[in-house]
């Protein structure tokens, strides 16, 4: 394994996230770095190690569909660098280390293009496009997502967090997952898309939501896309509704264009605002296309929000220490949370920091070579489909102390200062570093106090030998289904 001479290179959570400073572009990267220059390197990129009992590696596939993450872990273990078989799709390379996340993110980033999954998924919106449409896209949607425009939203969250949690009572036990999926959908909504959703009722379109998903289970994942497994036709099912609901929001919108985009707050009178002005590239504001971004981010903003509060519950609940001292940070607020609140909820925000350390919803993302590249010794060809390991990375212990403990007092500003730039990136990095962060970290701070404020809540699943929560590894890291959580008033 890599030594840790890397640990030099220092920056927080906050700097090595804050990268989205607007000119970023694919030009300004180098073409081949360094390391790709490397005359030793080899073809011969490891294969995990495997109990001989267990049989030839060519079943590595199956045992990677079953535990998925327990296959990289038990890999990492040996080198920052392995692959792994697919069926009928060649092998993924895997990278877990910080300094290949710095190349995956920003110094080679043109050599890492998103896969094609994400394209054949979600058509041609922020998440997927490259190049020039992506830079254009980027710089339309920016001015939603700056901390202060996301600031204005701080209001719209907390009522709608109040709106469904003020229903729960003293004794109710429910799969808080499944309520979060609801209420993150009804923030979205009614923020970023400007509308508000009902709250016992739009089951189309939270389902439809929801199965957004399916595109990316690991048992789908592993077979060639032109395979119509069950998942994959409930994903285009779910496509297919939120783009009519796409449509519905654009024609309202269409029917009452702002008369200047900078003024729109939601995305949809953005985009509108932009095309009845002419100020940004027409190609990128087709009706296609913005049916595509709207699945984006309700792809992109939804599950990623969901999951990250559900583990913060899991974490208050199975830490009484820290549930007591976060009690005391929120009860202190004068009412009800607001955004100017936020910067001052300091045990709330190592809570949600250490949360998205241990269980970063976008656990590994995948990317493909444009060009062969050399990573440590290993030469990976064009073509490649290459998956950066960001659980892994964020689970080392060459670079946080008892990596697998939950200890949000970890967060010093001596962690902060001293950590390599990429060895916490649940949000991604560089130029395209998540254009929701901002957005995601207020709606957990808000919820999170909001609901703890008023009530207490305890976990009723059972944890794992290595005392976390049963999790499922789909396109986002999420809780097993059917983890109740029983609700006490406080
Ligand atoms: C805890 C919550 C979230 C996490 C952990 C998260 C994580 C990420 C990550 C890792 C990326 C980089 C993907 C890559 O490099 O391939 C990303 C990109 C993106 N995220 Fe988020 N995200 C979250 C919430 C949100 C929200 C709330 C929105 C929108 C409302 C959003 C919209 C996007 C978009 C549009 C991109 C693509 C940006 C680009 O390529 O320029 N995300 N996110």
């Amino acid at each position: 394994m890599a030594s840790d001479t890397d640990r030099e290179a220092s920056s927080s959570p906050e700097r090595a996230a804050d990268t989205d400073t607007g000119t970023g572009t694919d030009s300004d990267t180098s073409t081949e770095s360094s390391a790709d220059r490397a005359t030793d390197a080899t073809d011969e990129l490891p294969l995990p190690p495997y109990p001989p009992n267990l049989g030839p590696p060519s079943l590595h596939v199956f045992r990677q569909m079953r535990d998925v993450l327990a296959f990289s872990e038990r890999a990492h273990r040996t080198n920052d660098v392995f692959r792994t078989k697919l069926i009928g799709q060649g092998d993924a390379v895997h990278l877990a280390h910080p300094e290949h996340a710095k190349r995956v993110f920003l110094t080679d980033r043109e050599a890492f293009r998103k896969s094609g999954d994400f394209s054949i998924a979600f058509g041609d919106g922020l998440l997927t496009v490259e190049g020039e449409e992506w830079s254009q896209q980027r710089a339309a949607l920016r001015p939603l997502f700056t901390r202060e425009s996301v600031m204005g939203y701080a209001d719209g969250i907390t009522e709608q967090v109040r709106r469904r949690t003020e229903r729960w009572t003293d004794g109710d036990r429910f799969d808080l997952q499944r309520e979060f999926t609801r209420m993150t959908l009804d923030v979205l909504f009614a923020t970023v898309l400007g509308r508000e959703l009902a709250l016992d009722g739009d089951e189309r379109l939270r389902n439809a939501a929801e199965n957004l998903h399916e595109w990316f289970v690991p048992t789908s994942n592993l077979l060639p896309p032109w395979i119509p497994t069950p998942s994959r036709r409930r994903f285009a099912a779910a496509k297919s509704t939120l783009r009519e609901e796409a449509d519905r929001l654009l024609d309202e919108r269409r029917a009452d264009p702002p008369t200047d985009p900078a003024e729109a707050t939601d995305l949809l009178s953005l985009l509108v605002g932009l095309r009845e002005t002419g100020s940004t590239s027409s190609a990128m504001l087709t009706d296609e296309r913005l049916r595509d971004q709207v699945v984006t981010i309700l792809f992109a903003g939804h599950d990623t929000t969901t999951t990250s509060l559900t583990f913060a519950f899991w974490a208050l609940a199975n830490h009484p220490d820290l549930k007591a001292r976060f009690h005391e940070e929120v009860d202190e607020l004068d009412g009800q949370p607001t955004a100017a609140d936020v910067a001052d909820l300091d045990v709330t925000d190592r809570l949600v920091t250490e949360t998205l350390r241990l269980f970063p919803p976008v656990y590994a993302l995948p990317r493909k070579t444009t060009r062969e590249v050399v990573v440590d010794g290993y030469r990976v060809p064009r073509d490649s489909r290459v998956i950066l390991e960001i659980r892994r990375i964020q689970r080392d212990s060459r670079f946080f102390d008892a990596p697998n403990d939950f200890r949000p007092s970890r967060w010093t500003s001596d962690l902060r200062r001293e950590l390599h730039d990429f060895a916490y990136a649940p949000f991604g990095g560089g130029p395209r570093v998540c254009i929701g962060r901002e957005f995601a970290l207020l709606e957990a701070k808000l919820a999170l106090a909001t609901i703890g404020r008023e009530y207490d809540l305890y976990w009723l699943g059972e944890n794992t030998t290595a005392g976390e929560p049963p999790v499922s590894p789909e396109m986002t890291l999420r809780m097993e289904g059917g983890q109740d959580f029983l609700v006490t008033e406080r």
